[in-house]
């Protein structure tokens, strides 16, 4: 089989697409022929060397990927071959076959498309999770939301329509703000022309918000704290700021970021009434029953028609270094997509 291959730490050039063994399915295994697989931004800084969770290159990565399944273990009876799948495995995806456990494998939808169920299992069910299992999210509530037109706050924008009644604040860049608009987003903040504490104490009168999800890690996670309401909670998800617009791994910024870590003690969370949280899908990988039950409730979500992925861009695995700059240059709204 071909598969995308991280050869080394360094800029989008290091990605080369190489012919492997295919893999061998266990007993409750099945084999997928992928048909689409999903570009994350934790992808982007494996190949920077800045994801610590990631395999050592050389190798492949890539958590989701939907696809038909081509084999089935020798004691599989939930699925046949020729069943459409959507798969979620840590790491590999990013390859013609994978070969999953049965309980990383949901059959898809008649109706959702290869690139969709691609698009659906990391964004969605990190932005569910935070959501519905860490924040409660409820009606008459404010919510920031940062790198709003990105996939995870795309599926944060959609599961926020469906609760109804929330009011969303998020920041992107000016070029996205009419599309964020019309699926939602009642406040969006360009970062980058105007300060996004200042715009949000502005719009609610000084108050505050009583959500924020933080993937930007560093001094934002203070600047989001700070803007959380009595009761409010900050939910730190990931740290985009290590990343640097060049594509290559820059320690000075790495530890310039670190430094700016606010570091919290419980009393004073107990005096400022307020909450912190830290989510990362990819260490719940032994929560299976909770990840399914995720899952499903995403499934009911899109058959309602209360969500839907937004597909950015579908690029073949030998143009991927194109795929990793159209996000890194932050121009991609919702998911970028490879396919073999
Ligand atoms: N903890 C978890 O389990 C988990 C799961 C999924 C994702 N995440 C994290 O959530 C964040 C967003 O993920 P995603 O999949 O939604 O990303 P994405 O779709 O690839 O979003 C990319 C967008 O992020 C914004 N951005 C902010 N800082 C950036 C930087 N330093 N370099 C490039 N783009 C930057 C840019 O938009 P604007 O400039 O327009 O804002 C860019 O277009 C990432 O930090 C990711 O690691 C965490």
């Amino acid at each position: 089989m071909r598969a995308l291959v991280i050869t080394r730490h360094g800029g989008p050039e290091v990605l080369q697409v190489r012919e492997m063994a295919d893999p061998q399915p266990g007993a409750r295994q099945v084999l997928v022929r992928v048909r689409a697989a999903g570009l994350n931004f934790a992808e982007i800084m494996a190949r920077q060397g800045l994801y610590l969770d990631a395999p050592k290159p050389p190798c492949v990565v890539g958590y989701e990927a939907s696809g038909v399944v081509e084999q089935v273990g020798s004691e599989v009876t939930e699925f046949q071959i020729g069943d459409r799948v959507i798969a979620m495995i840590q790491f590999g995806s990013h390859a013609e076959l994978i070969a999953a456990a049965v309980d990383e494998v949901l059959p898809m939808p008649a109706n959702m498309s290869f690139e969709q169920a691609a698009a659906l299992p990391v964004n969605y069910l990190t932005a569910y999770h935070m959501l519905h299992r860490v924040a409660h999210v409820r009606s008459g509530q404010r919510l920031l939301i940062h790198s709003a037109a990105g996939g995870v706050g795309i599926a944060v924008i959609q599961l926020c329509q469906a609760v109804g009644g929330v009011e969303l604040f998020g920041t992107a860049s000016a070029g996205k703000h009419a599309y964020l608009r019309e699926i939602g987003l009642d406040h969006p903040i360009d970062y980058r022309t105007e300060d996004y504490v200042d715009a949000v104490r502005t719009l609610t009168n000084g108050q505050g918000v009583d959500i924020v999800l933080d993937p930007l890690g560093g001094k934002d996670w203070r600047k989001g704290y700070r803007l959380l309401r009595p009761a409010g909670h900050l939910c730190a998800y990931g740290f985009s700021n290590n990343t640097s617009g060049d594509g290559t791994r820059s320690l000075l910024r790495v530890l310039g970021q670190m430094a700016q870590v606010p570091l919290w003690n419980s009393i004073s969370l107990m005096n400022e009434n307020r909450a912190v949280s830290g989510v990362n899908m990819g260490h719940l990988w032994g929560e299976k029953a909770m990840l399914r039950e995720e899952l499903m409730a995403l499934l009911g979500l899109f058959a309602a028609g209360k969500i839907a992925p937004k597909i950015d861009s579908t690029f073949p695995f030998d143009q991927a270094a194109d795929a990793h700059r159209r996000i890194e240059s932050r121009g991609s709204i919702g998911k970028v997509l490879l396919v073999p």
